[in-house]
């Protein structure tokens, strides 16, 4: 079979059965080759317990099939019907104030229910026999957006029991579980493991040894229920793929376990979302982070399942985009490596929460500016699809991203405004300002295809990290450490054998004597001749022999005193930053360092315009993307060739250029 790059999300059953022909004809003339259908019908598939109705599914695959258009199957498992919840009710999830949350909005599931995955297992059967061999079937998605909508995760008994259950395979002993999490304070020793609980509100303060478990409790527990899914679904479906509907750095399930359980990776992508804080042109670093962070979950090309084709918002809603921005917005999911790109959605619903959620067809049906602005984009991009295929960004950078670390900052932020996953893309961003491309990398990855590793708040820390690190400098990494390194074990007990950053002392060449965390005021830092700004912390050093002062403090009591290092180590240089630099000194800084460890940008940087390079063992791909709403110029490179554009290094507001040259 032929490749397919482009589909929609396509709900047949929320209109008329007369209407789908025409929908087929509409989405064959724009270029559409799949749709991806069910995975919020439970009830249309099994309208009562002993009822199953796949007819209506049946018809509407084989008619968009007949057409050319090919079905991705998703699992209804987001959406348990009312007459399921009304028989069990304890289906429901409790949230951590024990409150029960109600039937009516989906997702109302509590992922333990061991009547609830019976019911799963009997329908996701029923679904494989039916659709595993059907020849217009080509793939599966489970469940959708795992870990979205369950906010703090259910605290049932069923999961209780579960955590127990857990907690006893983990530690074996109430004696080990004891010290793990350091139940000496405040008398919180347990004698048994049928104890402990799943965490409810307290009446004041948290266990962060618990706290941690537990959130790596939930996310286990949210890839053993697609795992469940996914044994049944292979089991009949030998030749169809399995992926997921990811959400970017969402952190309720760690997204590289839950990637070795699929074929490839999707997510759904929403640069005008109107959640989003900012405007698209300011967040346009985090969207590119977004789509960086989702390859690099399986290191491979990804999908996008969704794909923003109009106005977003539930009860509020975000900006139009502008003509050009759908299309420049499915570019950039292509330039950071998206093989293929699907639509959400085909028409915009006319009931329920998502009405103003909007489809490339309006309301009415009738095709309109969208349409036509998207029909276009596919039929000229099709063609360069082919021949990106599978291709890879040329990455030297690798930024280190974990969701241990995640999660240990969420239980302790340390300052008002600190984030883990945000000061990870605080120093993306600097990269991508500078057209520097960069892979996120897990902890347990590949660190020796980088020049250069970022490795913010590697705050958990094991002897095995450490050792990781150590290795990767002395063969000639250039590493990057900052503040609140090696603070914690992995059970988020602190660290007590050394200063910090324990072992990668041997590395930084530095050792933390105190620190000053910044509550509501900056420190000045003095780097080269300039003043900068820095934010949240400062860590207080004492340098080794052999460690250069890159930046001093100008300002607190420790005016002076160093805030940068930098200490070759090996046949390498390991950088501390003991704090976490402004806009400016960040971009100072990564300048510096990357020109030292001879990583070079794409191209000379332009405001608002993004460039990437995708490359195969045959060609190289660049991509120039212009993010804003006017005319912007670029300095061409030498021995490429136009593939997309009109006149080379002159964009057009909103337009992406492609480049190729081989290889
Ligand atoms: C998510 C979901 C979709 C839909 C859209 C719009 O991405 O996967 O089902 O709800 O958001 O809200
Ligand atoms: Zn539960």
């Amino acid at each position: 079979m032929e490749q397919l790059h482009f589909g929609v999300d396509y709900y047949p059953e929320h209109w008329e059965r007369a209407r789908w022909a025409k929908d087929a004809d509409l989405m064959r003339d724009m270029g559409i080759q799949m749709v991806r259908m069910a995975e919020f019908s439970w009830h249309k598939l099994q309208p009562r317990e002993d009822v199953f109705d796949f007819g209506w599914l049946d018809e509407a695959i084989e008619l968009l099939g007949r057409k050319g258009i090919y079905t991705i199957v998703g699992t209804p498992t987001a959406a348990p019907p009312a007459w399921m919840v009304h028989k069990h009710p304890d289906i429901l999830p409790m949230d951590r104030e024990g409150r029960v949350r109600g039937f009516g909005g989906r997702h109302h599931d509590c992922q333990s229910n061991p009547t609830y995955r019976s019911y799963i297992r009997k329908l996701v059967t029923k679904m494989a026999e039916h659709y595993g061999q059907n020849p217009y079937v080509i793939g599966w998605q489970p469940d959708n957006e795992l870990g979205n909508s369950h906010q703090e995760l259910c605290t049932c008994a069923s999961c209780r029991q579960h955590f127990q259950a857990w907690l006893r395979r983990k530690y074996q002993t109430t004696e080990e579980l004891n010290r793990a999490w350091g139940t000496a304070f405040w008398s919180q020793e347990y004698n048994d493991f049928a104890e402990v609980t799943a965490p409810r509100i307290t009446v004041t303060g948290e266990n962060p040894s618990a706290m941690l478990d537990w959130k790596r409790f939930c996310s286990d527990l949210i890839v053993d229920f697609t795992r469940e899914q996914v044994e049944i679904i292979r089991k009949y479906a030998k030749n169809q793929f399995i992926t997921h509907n990811y959400m970017g750095f969402a952190d309720k399930v760690d997204y590289y376990k839950l990637g070795e359980l699929l074929d490839f990776v999707s997510h759904d992508q929403y640069p005008g979302g109107f959640y989003l804080p900012k405007t698209p042109h300011e967040s346009n670093h985090i969207l590119a982070a977004t789509l960086d962070v989702v390859r690099s979950y399986k290191n491979q090309p990804f999908w996008i399942i969704e794909q923003q084709s109009g106005i977003t918002g539930w009860e509020i809603m975000g900006r139009a985009p502008a003509p050009g921005q759908l299309s420049l917005w499915a570019m950039q999911s292509i330039a950071h490596g998206a093989d293929a790109v699907v639509f959400f959605r085909w028409r915009t619903c006319a009931m329920g929460t998502e009405q103003y959620w909007h489809g490339i067809l309006p309301h009415s049906g009738n095709p309109g500016r969208r349409y036509e602005e998207l029909q276009d984009f596919i039929h000229e991009v099709n063609p360069l699809m082919e021949l990106l295929h599978g291709s890879m960004p040329q990455v030297q950078v690798g930024i280190v991203f974990s969701f241990e670390q995640e999660y240990a900052f969420q239980i302790q932020p340390h300052h008002r405004d600190l984030s883990y996953t945000g000061q990870v893309q605080k120093y993306y961003r600097a990269l991508c300002e500078r057209n520097v491309p960069a892979d996120f990398v897990p902890e347990h990855g590949d660190f020796s295809k980088y020049k250069l590793l970022l490795a913010p708040l590697q705050y958990i820390m094991s002897p095995e990290l450490e050792q990781k690190y150590l290795d990767f400098v002395r063969q000639g990494g250039h590493l990057l450490l900052t503040m609140r390194t090696g603070v914690k074990d992995k059970t988020n007990l602190c660290m007590t054998e050394r200063e910090l950053p324990g072992r990668l002392s041997e590395a930084a060449g530095v050792e933390v004597l105190d620190y000053d965390c910044l509550r509501d005021t900056q420190v000045k830092v003095r780097f080269g001749e300039e003043e900068f700004a820095a934010n949240i912390w400062s860590d207080l050093l004492r340098l080794w022999p052999g460690t250069e002062i890159l930046a001093n403090y100008a300002s607190e009591f420790y005016a002076g005193e160093p805030c940068i290092t930098a200490h070759p180590y090996g046949e390498g240089i390991c950088y501390y930053v003991g704090t976490e630099p402004g806009e400016a000194l960040m971009d100072r800084l990564l300048a510096q360092i990357c020109d030292t460890a001879g990583v070079r940008p794409i191209l000379p940087p332009v405001a608002d315009v993004e460039c990437t390079v995708r490359q195969n063992d045959r060609a190289r791909f660049l991509f120039v993307l212009n993010h804003a709403g006017e005319p912007r110029s670029y300095q061409t490179p030498e021995h490429y060739r136009l593939l997309k554009g009109q006149q080379a290094g002159k964009l057009q507001p909103y337009e992406t250029q492609v480049l190729t040259m081989e290889i």
